[in-house]
């Protein structure tokens, strides 16, 4: 049983697996490069992608996504190409380790001034009041927010952080990896100027498969990462300047894309509310069902509504690795343990003495037997612990 649909979905809609293996087999042709049949349909397809996932997160142009290799390759190119020397950045102890890497390298490397501010461990959120204090105090050129984290689960108060951080002339870059998919994700209504997110996790795409969606006219300020053929201006040694071509160099993941678009299509068949209402449901019930086992320690600084669907917990004093390993040998299910490259969050919800914590990751395939299951055992385990 799989409960590890933070780090990637498992399974995918059937209809995934199929495009991957037609577009394998069918000449999964070079995309944008040359006018036979084949790359024309390959075209084709890629812009339809690109169509469903505008539609799908609220990007009014979808010339603005580009394709990544996943949301720590779409972080990095935000990262890497919108910083300076000398600027400053504001990201939060929330953060995963795709950012907040990627910012101690260009800290180091490029002297860039990053600032790093708390949450708040009972509700799990950024302190608006702090957030402001900090971009009055110093000109912040980009701030980078998360807008679920991936060990609690709690969703941010994104549109209200980023009318803040407008207001002090810094940028927004929204890291969606927990929502895109089956959290209703709109970037216009957001007002982010930049979207990070993974195609294969809540937008149930295949591994590989990423996308960055950038506010029209931020394209410029942006430096890409990668410089190479794009099938377009080829007489010229420049990187060219429209969009997508600039961010996407080199031959694109086709079988990856492919299954990414067979995939959006079944989340806009299925729609995304009805995918947010079953994995809230499945996080509800185990939420509810586990705070009420003695000695688990449910990480639930939030209202099940506000959860993308992620449960975090520890078992006594028990190492949440030796948990993981019981729940694998003993029940047959699949869950994460450890830091889940979110190191600063541990500090501040005193986790890191256990190693992190456990966490279970429902996806829209989980059903209500494999929920009745996973609460059974975490019981049986604490009460042996
Ligand atoms: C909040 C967050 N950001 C970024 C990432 C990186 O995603 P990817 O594995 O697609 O690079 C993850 C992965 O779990 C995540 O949870």
């Amino acid at each position: 049983m799989y409960f590890d649909n933070a780090a990637t979905s498992f399974p995918k809609p059937d209809c995934v697996y199929d495009a991957v293996d037609v577009w394998m087999r069918g000449g999964a042709a070079s995309a944008g490069r040359g006018t036979h049949r084949g790359a024309e349909a390959a075209g084709r397809m890629i812009d339809e992608c690109r169509r469903q996932l505008a539609t799908l997160l609220g990007v009014p142009t979808p010339s603005q996504i580009v394709f990544t290799l996943n949301c720590t390759d779409s972080l990095n190119t935000v990262l890497q190409g919108f910083l300076r020397p000398g600027d400053a950045v504001l990201a939060t102890a929330l953060d995963h380790n795709s950012v907040l890497r990627p910012l101690e390298a260009l800290r180091q490397r490029s002297g860039i001034n990053v600032k790093l501010i708390p949450f708040d461990p009972v509700t799990g959120l950024i302190d608006v009041q702090r957030f402001a204090e900090v971009l009055s105090e110093k000109k912040v050129r980009l701030v980078v927010l998360n807008h679920a984290s991936n060990v609690t689960g709690r969703v941010q108060s994104v549109a209200e952080l980023t009318r803040v951080a407008h207001a002090h002339g810094a940028c927004v870059l929204l890291d969606a990896a927990q929502t895109a998919g089956h959290w209703p994700l709109n970037m216009m209504e957001l007002d982010v100027d930049f979207l990070a997110a993974a195609g294969h996790k809540g937008l149930l795409g295949p591994l590989g498969t990423g996308i960055l969606c950038i506010r029209r006219g931020l394209e410029t300020q942006l430096q890409p990462l990668r410089f190479g053929g794009t099938g377009t201006s080829s007489e010229s040694l420049l990187q060219p300047d429209d969009m997508p071509a600039r961010f996407e160099s080199g031959n694109l993941n086709l079988p990856g894309i492919a299954g990414l678009h067979a995939a959006a299509a079944w989340i806009l068949d299925q729609t995304m509310p009805k995918l947010q209402s079953q994995i809230h449901a499945m996080t509800a019930r185990m939420l509810e069902e586990m705070k009420c086992i003695g000695g688990v320690n449910v990480f639930r600084p939030c209202l099940e509504s506000d959860n993308c669907g992620i449960v975090s917990f520890n078992i006594r004093s028990m190492d949440c690795r030796e948990v993981a390993m019981i729940l694998d040998q003993s029940f047959d299910i699949q869950a994460r343990a450890g830091l889940h490259c979110a190191p600063l969050l541990h500090e501040t919800l005193d986790t890191t003495s256990s190693h992190g914590t456990i966490r279970l990751s429902p996806g829209v395939f989980t059903t209500d037997d494999e929920i009745g299951h996973v609460v059974r055992a975490v019981r049986e385990i604490a009460a042996c612990a």
